[in-house]
């Protein structure tokens, strides 16, 4: 499992594609487009906002699991760009079982947020607007379009019916006639990809052979975990990907949670550790902060560790992967949040309040740590050629630090955007529970 530790965008597609190499499938096992995972290939850079990253592998089948709601025009937008720039290497399949994303879900989505924003303006989410929280509403209140559904006509139009018959207060959506016949055509066309994913992937494993199941949001931003309700409607934690895939959790090796070495948030909601001015101007130009998805400035902020080991806690890490290195090189020192003070003189260092509002009102104390020279592309050679011994002493200070705080090893360092430029530094075991290597001092 490959998941993030923060609020998105801590590049775990980046670190998905690394691992995909030694792969034969990559499973999406949560929300839909409005995710952006970028990947740059030698080809040059793509974002992947509904397939799993394996499609961009020879030999590799991407899933886009039972977890997932599908908004079928751009999945067809992006099937066709990836084919028409030869970037469809491997197989895409697409669960029957995954949701789909209507016209009626996005213009809900928007109505919604400019609802809560009406009634109380601190009470907008700043939803990416792609229709993912109506549509797992809908899911859940059994409403729900499948995939299965676009490919059985007459179960489609019956579904429809219900559906629309919750959606008085909706003006401006398409009529079901015409909804229906565009559901169809898109599911005869996509009809190839559409599987029962969970069998071919349970015979995988009875074949011996590796699934990745990569992560799109994050730990902060699960909808009963993260920083409710600034947050998505799925679960991006480990227990999520069990669901969004069908997979046992008795089969899962390694649970590689993915940090920068800052953070970053995009949309409303708390963020303990944000920083503003120069600085924040800073890390938005220095790590190209802007969201791959909707393009909005993400903010920015220092590496959190009470969140880290929450995250941790939750998700169950076996490693880390620590992203974006690069960007802080050359900085005077690098500040990183080791607990919390709230209000009422209460210290906090792995379990942040529940309540959105009192997370605001925490003070975070830093401890700063000495920071490393620019990843000039000297340095980078230097690093491609030797290894992970050529990494900067700071910068291995700085994964021994977090190590020793969080109880859980670094195992891949990543240090620019390009593909090869990630580092398996070779401390990945077998499954080790986070609690079991500290009580043992490992
Ligand atoms: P939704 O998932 O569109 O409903 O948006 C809910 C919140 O999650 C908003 O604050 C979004 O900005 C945030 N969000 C959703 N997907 C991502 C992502 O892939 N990266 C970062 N933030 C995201």
């Amino acid at each position: 499992m490959i998941l993030g530790t923060q609020f998105g965008d801590e590049a775990k597609g980046k670190i998905t594609d690394f691992l995909a190499s030694d792969a034969q499938y990559v499973v999406r096992t949560g929300g839909g487009p409005n995710a952006g995972h970028t990947i740059h290939l030698p080809e040059g850079v793509v974002v992947l906002h509904q397939l799993a990253c394996g499609v961009l592998r020879h030999g590799v089948v991407g899933v886009s699991g039972p977890g997932m709601v599908l908004q079928l025009e751009r999945l067809e937008e992006e099937l066709q760009e990836l084919s028409d720039r030869h970037l469809l290497k491997g197989e895409v399949m697409l669960s029957e079982r995954a949701h789909v994303i209507l016209p009626i879900h996005e213009i809900e989505d928007a109505w919604e947020d400019d609802l809560r924003g009406r009634e109380s303006p601190g009470h907008q989410l700043g939803t990416t607007r792609r229709g993912i929280g109506p549509a797992y509403a809908d899911r859940y209140a059994r409403f729900g379009i499948r995939m299965a559904d676009l490919i059985r006509p007459a179960l489609l139009a019956e579904r429809l019916d219900v559906l629309y018959s919750t959606k008085s207060h909706l003006t401006g959506l398409p009529t079901k006639t015409a909804l229906c016949e565009t559901l169809t055509g898109i599911g005869s066309r996509l009809s190839p990809y559409i599987r029962a994913t969970e069998p071919i992937l349970w015979e995988a494993l009875a074949r011996g052979e590796t699934i990745l199941l990569e992560g799109a949001q994050s730990a902060l931003l699960d909808i009963d975990f993260g920083t409710y309700p600034f947050v998505t409607s799925h679960h991006p934690t480990s227990a999520g990907a069990l669901l969004g895939s069908g997979l046992p959790p008795q089969e899962v090796g390694d649970v590689i949670g993915v940090t920068k070495a800052y953070a970053t948030r995009v949309g409303v909601g708390p963020f303990p550790t944000e920083v503003s001015g120069e600085v924040a101007a800073y890390l938005q130009r220095e790590g190209g902060e802007r969201g791959a998805t909707t393009g909005r400035m993400r903010r920015c902020g220092w590496l959190d560790l009470v969140l880290l080991r929450y995250a941790t806690r939750l998700n169950g890490f076996t490693s880390l992967a620590l992203t974006k290195v690069d960007v802080l090189g050359g900085l005077e020192q690098i500040p990183v949040c080791v607990e919390y003070r709230t209000p009422a003189g209460e210290t906090l260092k792995d379990y942040p309040p529940a309540v959105a509002d009192e997370l605001e009102k925490v003070t975070p104390v830093y401890r700063n740590q000495e920071a490393w020279p620019p990843f000039t592309s000297r340095l980078k050679e230097k690093i491609r050629r030797e290894g992970h011994h050529a990494l900067p002493a700071q910068l291995r200070s700085f994964a021994a630090f977090l190590e020793r705080e969080v109880s859980v090893p670094v195992a891949y360092i990543s240090y620019g955007s390009a593909r090869e430029e990630t580092l398996s530094v070779g401390r990945v075991g077998p499954a080790r529970p986070a609690s079991r290597i500290h009580k043992w001092g490992g």
